[in-house]
């Protein structure tokens, strides 16, 4: 038996159920895709883009990478955005944190996990930003939510400024950028009412 056989087995399953519902969805599909929000999110198997907003195949374009980090010399971060902005004009940019993020947990440790310290290093530099007062936070658990928190609104910043959205605005192309945040306990998403411009 093939190794994969129950995701094969569950993806013919799928499409026979969208099939069933619209005879023509995957027609339409491959005439065109035309996305309104592009979602940069945290790569964690709990944080499934589509399904947390219920948004069917060919309305969310995705960049999902560990902690949700954007920085201005990822090119492939920058192609996304790049690709998303101007070519599929999407008007809304969300970029999606998680409490309890694995990514986010480390770089308020000490331990060493590898390359992926290297990655984990800019959320760090934010932590560096506002240590007096997470320090202040004696509640391990809050600590790190108000890190998950911080760590979207700088990450959001971080996109408003990048040439590609500065000169979108410019053109006067209908753009804004959120910074949300997901509860893995509740399936909840939240605005963090971070928003640019
Ligand atoms: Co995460």
């Amino acid at each position: 038996m093939h190794p994969l056989q129950d995701l094969f087995n569950n993806n013919l399953r799928w499409a026979q159920r969208m099939t069933g519902v619209d005879p023509d969805f995957f027609r339409h599909l491959t005439e065109q895709q035309t996305p309104e929000y592009l979602w940069i999110g945290c790569s964690d198997s709990r944080v499934p883009a589509n399904e947390i907003v219920g948004l069917p195949p060919g309305e969310l374009f995705v960049h999902r990478n560990v902690a949700n980090i954007v920085i201005h010399t990822d090119i492939n971060c920058l192609s996304v955005l790049q690709y998303a902005v101007d070519i599929l004009g999407v008007k809304h940019i969300i970029v999606c944190g998680h409490y309890g993020c694995g990514g986010v947990k480390a770089a308020l440790e000490d331990k060493a996990h590898g390359l992926i310290d290297n990655w984990i290093h800019n959320v760090r530099e934010i932590y560096e930003l506002h240590r007096e007062r997470l320090d202040a936070e004696t509640d391990s658990a809050r600590r790190l939510a108000q890190m998950c928190e911080l760590n979207v609104m700088e990450q959001a910043k971080k996109v408003y400024r990048t040439t590609i959205v500065q000169q979108a605005l410019q053109r006067g192309h209908p753009l804004t950028i959120h910074g949300l945040i997901y509860d893995i306990a509740d399936g909840i998403l939240k605005d963090l009412n971070v928003r640019f411009p």
